[in-house]
């Protein structure tokens, strides 16, 4: 059937007139559905859907409490918020600890035309040297005179795929087969080399005095749908139990690994693990606002194009809505979230309070013009209503309900942009990150 085909996130990759038949097509295909299977698919692109809707008080506890103190939103209400998108969203990180061991695999002094130091380093989470683990790509500026503030996320093919670099170790773990990069047994390849360069701006956030670690996301769980049993999920998950309505999926696990690998970089004499800025785009954008509000140590957060399920509100239902996410990524979520599909009125809580987690740190949300999917209006206001708590904290939210225009970043202690284009990782988001840092993270 047509809808399993072309997903909404492969069409976003085509040309405006493609995705115009491809959209036509794809209402045939959806009128042609049964009801069943046509509540899986709800996407809106329609301004005028938008529900009347009321956005959860952020500042009012569950037992009526006015929130109206740092000291009552860090003890009363900000714990219950947490707990909350625990139970209702992405359920709990993996319980239990685990002992780290790393190995440095290779170091190069000169990489990036010597503006780099280079190294690879294996963190191993058990004492078995097959059993899960994640490779750290680190670039720090070659001429640091001491540990420097950097940006920490994950990557989508594999530590290789941000340079075309021959002496990059190439990832063993599974990952999406992809023609362009021959890869048809899960096992990437030469061919996927620097395949996501473009998208790390290795020698700008270097030559700007930060540090970036680098891990592909797949090395902490395979992101496909196997019932919550491969990655580090089968160190913590034993056994057949019936899975807890509030047991955490991938986007859990992920946000688990970035907390580790954050406890790797406090022992790293090259990176300041007090300045350290937790970045992500896309799904790994919602992770990167999860991590940010389940580790306070993350001193920055920053959320590319995080859409449904990241910064855009989920009440809004606009563009990707809870059900078709559910559906599409049903491994991304708790089984609880579930209950929200085509019910997202029902939720007692929605995303600027998942924002409103990092506060007092500043967070940075970004959204593309052209990425209609995750909903760039829904972003900016997760931002604008994430506001309150911040003012509390006595940080500035943004000043003004009205959306910034297109390539107009607004930073105050917390950021939002619109940029042109479509769902990417671009220079220009780059550079605005780099200079929300440096208002944030420098000394
Ligand atoms: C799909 C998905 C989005 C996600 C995106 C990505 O488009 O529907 O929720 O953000 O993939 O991670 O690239």
């Amino acid at each position: 059937m047509l809808h399993s085909s072309l997903s909404h996130s492969e069409s976003r990759q085509l040309s405006p007139v493609s995705r115009r038949i491809a959209g036509l097509l794809f209402l045939v295909g959806f009128l042609s559905m049964n009801a069943a299977e046509s509540a899986a698919e709800e996407y809106n692109y329609d301004e005028s859907k938008v529900p009347a809707y009321t956005l959860p008080d952020v500042l009012k506890a569950e037992d009526g409490t006015k929130i109206d103190s740092p000291e009552l939103w860090a003890s009363k209400r900000r714990p219950e918020l947490l707990r909350m998108f625990e139970e209702h969203v992405f359920g709990k990180l993996p319980q239990g600890e685990v002992k780290l061991r790393t190995k440095v695999r290779s170091e190069n002094p000169k990489a990036i035309n010597g503006a780099a130091l280079r190294r690879e380093v294996t963190v191993y989470f058990s004492a078995d040297d097959n059993g899960p683990q994640m490779d750290l790509l680190i670039y720090t500026p070659a001429n640091a005179k001491g540990p420097v503030p950097a940006f920490l996320g994950y990557n989508f093919n594999g530590n290789h795929s941000v340079e075309k670099d021959p002496a990059l170790n190439i990832t063993e773990s599974w990952v999406r087969n992809n023609k362009d990069y021959g890869i048809d047994n899960n096992k990437s390849t030469d061919a996927a080399r620097g395949s996501e360069a473009s998208r790390w701006a290795v020698e700008k956030i270097v030559k700007s005095g930060y540090g970036l670690i680098t891990i592909y996301y797949g090395d902490v769980d395979p992101d496909f749908d196997d019932g919550f049993k491969n990655g580090i999920h089968s160190l913590f998950e034993k056994g057949a139990a019936p899975r807890a309505g509030d047991a955490g999926g991938s986007i859990s696990a992920w946000a688990w690994g970035l907390s580790r690998a954050l406890d790797v970089l406090e022992s790293d004499a090259k990176i300041d693990a007090k300045s350290v800025a937790v970045f992500g785009h896309s799904r790994l954008g919602k992770t990167s606002l999860w991590a940010g509000a389940t580790d306070p140590r993350f001193a920055m957060i920053i959320a590319n194009e995080s859409g449904c399920g990241g910064a855009a509100l989920s009440k809004r239902w606009y563009g990707e809505t809870v059900a078709r996410i559910n559906t599409s990524f049903p491994h991304w979520f708790c089984l609880n979230h579930r209950k929200y599909n085509n019910n997202e009125q029902a939720m007692p809580i929605d995303h600027h309070m998942l924002i409103a987690l990092s506060a007092p740190r500043p967070v940075y949300v970004a959204s593309a013009e052209e990425d209609k999917w995750a909903d760039p209006y829904g972003e900016f206001l997760g931002v604008y209503h994430a506001g309150p708590v911040y003012q509390l904290l006595s940080k500035k939210p943004l000043p003004s309900e009205k959306m910034p225009g297109v390539n107009e970043p607004v930073m105050t202690d917390v950021a939002y942009h619109v940029r042109t284009g479509e769902h990417d990782v671009k220079d220009f988001d780059w550079e605005q990150y780099i200079a929300f840092a440096d208002k944030h993270l420098k000394k």
